[in-house]
């Protein structure tokens, strides 16, 4: 099966767990089928609420009503992509650049439904690398702070995210505990958000392979 074939299985397969209400709605290109699996369902859900400017553009485009994140009172599921995600449902999350409106719709979201194709699943992670957020003028001094705990950061050239920011691509990082380097790097001033997902974990993985699809619940710890 082709990499499309793997993510439009899945995003298919994310239906079952939609029980209408309003649905979250990451971004990505596997959410991207997502969505357009999503249209066909429309008559049964409340609306949507979405993690991007570009997401948000497609529900629309499928006639489905996008929502303000702060009109809303619960989001009893959020489906979303990840750049790699390990057997305790930890993620790098962020390639697209909508990492921060992602963990603010996943910290909101009863289930957190992560949708991938067997690619992503890695033993550690680190070799995507981990985009961090950060203010413009804060720019330089993250980028020191970041180096000095080892990552080679790198700015990710003519972006902007949705919320004004840039993007510090940080290689070389090898995160054998994700909570805690998540929680150290939002503590570096100047950092909105970094790409490391675990204090807020994926609540259900759905993998595509070519066997067809596999559904893993985080390990116990
Ligand atoms: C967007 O900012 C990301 O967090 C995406 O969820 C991630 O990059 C996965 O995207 P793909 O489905 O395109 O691989």
């Amino acid at each position: 099966m082709m990499q499309d074939e793997l993510k439009q299985l899945v995003a298919r397969e994310a239906l079952t767990y939609v029980r209408g209400g309003i649905v979250g709605v990451g971004s990505g290109s596997t959410v991207n089928f997502f969505i357009d699996a999503l249209a066909t369902i429309k008559g049964r859900i409340d609306g949507a609420v979405a993690a991007s400017e570009a997401s948000a553009a497609r529900l629309r485009k499928h006639g489905i009503e996008v929502l303000e994140l702060n009109d809303v009172s619960e989001v009893p599921v959020y489906v979303d992509g990840a750049d790699e995600i390990t057997e305790r449902l930890y993620m790098i999350k962020g390639g697209g650049g909508a990492l921060t409106r992602e963990k603010v719709v996943a910290a909101v979201a009863q289930k957190f439904v992560c949708i991938c194709d067997a690619s992503k699943l890695v033993p550690v992670l680190g070799k995507f690398p981990l985009p961090v957020e950060v203010i413009p003028m804060a720019r330089s001094h993250v980028g020191r702070e970041l180096a000095r705990r080892g990552a080679e950061p790198e700015l990710r050239l003519n972006y902007k995210t949705d919320n004004g920011n840039l993007i510090l691509d940080c290689r070389g990082l090898s995160i054998v505990d994700p909570p805690a380097l998540e929680s150290e790097l939002n503590q570096i001033a100047g950092v909105v958000t970094n790409g490391i997902f675990a204090r807020r974990p994926a609540d259900v993985l759905l993998l595509a392979t070519a066997e067809g699809v596999r559904t893993l619940g985080p390990l116990p710890l």
